[in-house]
């Protein structure tokens, strides 16, 4: 008899219960009753308080088109993990103990970046682990692409489409925020999907001098409209160049909800354009996933599946190159995954007139 846990952790997106399902399906199509599943409830929490419930092969089916998480997710930092909670719990070693006291087999665990961090340490600390790279940011070394990253391209894409038919009304200029936290992958791939005209991204911090040029060169041109495709964490040039500290003084006392606010404002007094912000914000976490997510989560899922009962643990399970591979978790926890200002993407969105404020 295998006994698995599985749990959600971190921000949600479109294709976890697709991936759990690919899990699910893999091990009891499998195995059949020499299995169980435990779902632990609201990610790491779950596993901390002792939260949890049997799932069995019935939970599994008609999940694979439905978003968020049937098992509920929370955001439980790395950092906090060593630091007891507000009853002098210890929280990894009550992960541990409760582990044990389920007597499982391994833990199955669907999380971004930090998730993977404290995924990592669980494993270092003996636990049989197996991670699957879910966040719509696509920030995770070892793996092409993460689960959610693509449906969440697809949202943010519809929004920018959306946006174009207005500004050509209007004769605006559009700022599109996308999310992404640190890195640029979904700026850069809606902004091209959406045709925007300027794509600013945290790799490659922009000059608003050159930004208001782009801008100012398609009014030359009498396009009569600009689109920006910015990601929340675009920083720009002169910002850049601030110290760590300083620019974590600029953001306490920051006057604008977020840096596109700013860019709008300056870019007002510059050109004298009529400026607009949209914030699409937790919609591209939302709703269902598109085919290529249900088909990535699938193979992930099968193919964690096919290590549980192989036994191979201490693996984050991810695809490069159209393959499933299995990358060893300490090879990849900690490290992000970001846009190379210098690679073919960024060359060929610039061959067609992108700008990217640099
Ligand atoms: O990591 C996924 C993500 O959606 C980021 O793109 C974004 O910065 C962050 O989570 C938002 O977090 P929250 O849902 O906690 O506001």
């Amino acid at each position: 008899m295998k006994r698995v846990g599985i749990l959600t952790s971190g921000g949600d997106c479109q294709a976890l219960n697709a991936t759990m399902r690919g899990v699910g399906k893999g091990l009891y199509n499998e195995l059949g009753s020499d299995v169980e599943i435990y779902g632990f409830e609201e990610g790491y929490k779950g596993l901390i308080y002792n939260e949890y419930r049997l799932l069995t092969a019935r939970d599994f089916s008609g999940i694979l088109t439905r978003g968020g998480t049937i098992l509920g997710s929370s955001r439980q930092s790395f950092k906090n993990m060593r630091i007891p909670d507000e009853n002098g719990l210890d929280k990894v070693a009550a992960m541990k103990q409760n582990y044990r006291r389920l007597d499982l087999d391994c833990l199955v665990i669907l999380g971004g970046n930090g998730t993977q961090k404290t995924a990592n340490l669980l494993s270092e600390e003996g636990l049989n682990i197996i991670h699957l790279p879910k966040t719509i940011d696509n920030d995770i070394w070892g793996t092409d692409m993460t689960f959610g990253f693509q449906s969440a391209v697809d949202i943010a894409t519809n929004c920018i489409d959306c946006i174009h038919t207005t500004a050509a009304s209007h004769g605006r200029v559009f700022i599109v925020e996308v999310m992404g936290h640190k890195v640029g992958w979904l700026t850069l791939h809606a902004g091209i999907a959406g045709g925007a005209d300027i794509v600013l991204i945290p790799e490659i911090p922009y000059d608003i001098d050159k930004v208001c040029e782009a801008i100012q060169r398609r009014n030359k041109a009498k396009k009569g409209f600009t689109i920006l495709a910015v990601a929340e964490g675009a920083i720009s040039k002169e910002d850049a160049a601030l110290s760590k500290k300083e620019y974590k003084n600029k953001l306490a006392n920051y006057q604008y909800p977020s840096v596109s606010y700013e860019l709008a404002e300056q870019i007002m007094q510059r050109t004298g354009a009529d400026v607009r912000v949209t914030v699409p914000g937790h919609t591209q976490r939302g709703g269902s996933p598109v085919p290529y997510d249900r088909v990535l989560s699938t193979r992930l899922g099968a193919r964690a599946a096919q290590l549980i009962i192989q036994e191979e643990y201490g693996y984050m399970v991810g695809i490069i190159n159209g393959e499933t591979c299995k990358v060893p978790l300490g090879e990849v926890a900690g490290k992000l995954k970001m846009v190379d200002p210098n690679s073919g993407i960024i060359e060929e969105a610039k061959m067609i007139g992108i700008s990217f404020g640099d």
